[in-house]
């Protein structure tokens, strides 16, 4: 009975930290999971050391820990985006480098990208774009970026990264709404609360939702005793 019961708070510990991280192409910065609520994961100026990246066909690499969540990817032509209004288009609409779409699975996920494809103004061989993937496993939008310089010439992925998927998912299924980040509601071990120093109401949420699982589990193990 103690074994279930810290095997079942160990199991909640990892579900409080759970995120996702960016792996290919690099981030701006190394991963802050605190910080990763916020926009480009808190990295705010643009790097000099832009990643080299397909113009066409490209893939990404990250890694999830939620096991039911959805992905859009935003780009910017900006220079030194520093901002969200920096990643829209002149009619304010967020300029979509991967439309939305709903999967699962934990682990490594690697993925098609077509930024040549995705008709946005001012893309072409050597551009200098940042995109920011835009992730929410239920608990909230989480945002990390990376700054590219596209290339034609390149056409796949560098032989160092592993482009493989963990799990064999179930397919993607893309949002009709197209630039609309869709919301995802907290379902299980997705619940994620970062910390309990930050106010955000998006942070007390998941504090809640994970103190009602613990509950709930306690609950049953009551009930069962
Ligand atoms: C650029 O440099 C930063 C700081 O050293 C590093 O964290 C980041 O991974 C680098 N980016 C790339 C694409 O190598
Ligand atoms: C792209 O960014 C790199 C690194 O910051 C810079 O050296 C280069 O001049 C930029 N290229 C263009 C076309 O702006
Ligand atoms: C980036 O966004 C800021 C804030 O909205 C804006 O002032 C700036 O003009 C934008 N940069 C470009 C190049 O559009
Ligand atoms: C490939 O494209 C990049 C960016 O446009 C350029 O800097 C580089 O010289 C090209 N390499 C070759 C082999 O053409
Ligand atoms: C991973 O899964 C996604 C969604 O089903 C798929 O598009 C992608 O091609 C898969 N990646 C690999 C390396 O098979």
């Amino acid at each position: 009975m103690r074994f279930a019961t810290a095997a079942v708070l160990s199991a909640l510990v990892s579900a409080v930290s759970a995120h996702f991280h960016l792996q290919y192409p690099s981030p701006r910065g190394p991963f802050n999971m605190q910080n990763e609520l916020t926009f480009c994961d808190a990295y705010g100026q643009v790097t000099t050391n832009r990643t080299v990246f397909p113009l066409s066909n490209g893939y990404y690499l990250l890694t999830s820990e939620h096991p039911l969540w959805t992905l859009g990817v935003i780009i910017s032509t900006v220079p030194d985006p520093d901002n969200f209004a920096n990643f829209t288009d002149s009619q304010g609409n967020d300029q979509m480098a991967v439309n939305y779409f709903e999967t699962s699975g934990e682990g490594a996920f690697c993925a098609p990208i077509d930024i040549g494809a995705a008709n946005i103004a001012g893309v072409q061989d050597g551009s200098n774009v940042t995109i920011q993937f835009i992730f929410d496993g239920g608990d909230g939008e989480l945002y990390q970026c990376a700054d590219l310089t596209l290339s034609a010439n390149m056409t796949s992925i560098p032989s160092d990264v592993s482009c493989t998927n963990a799990t064999s998912n179930a397919g993607v299924t893309y949002f009709s709404s197209g630039v609309a980040p869709p919301t995802i509601t907290a379902t299980g071990t997705s619940s994620s609360a970062t910390s309990t120093s930050t106010s955000s109401a998006a942070d007390a949420k998941s504090v809640v939702g994970v103190s009602g699982i613990l509950l709930s589990v306690l609950g049953g193990m009551l009930a069962l005793a």
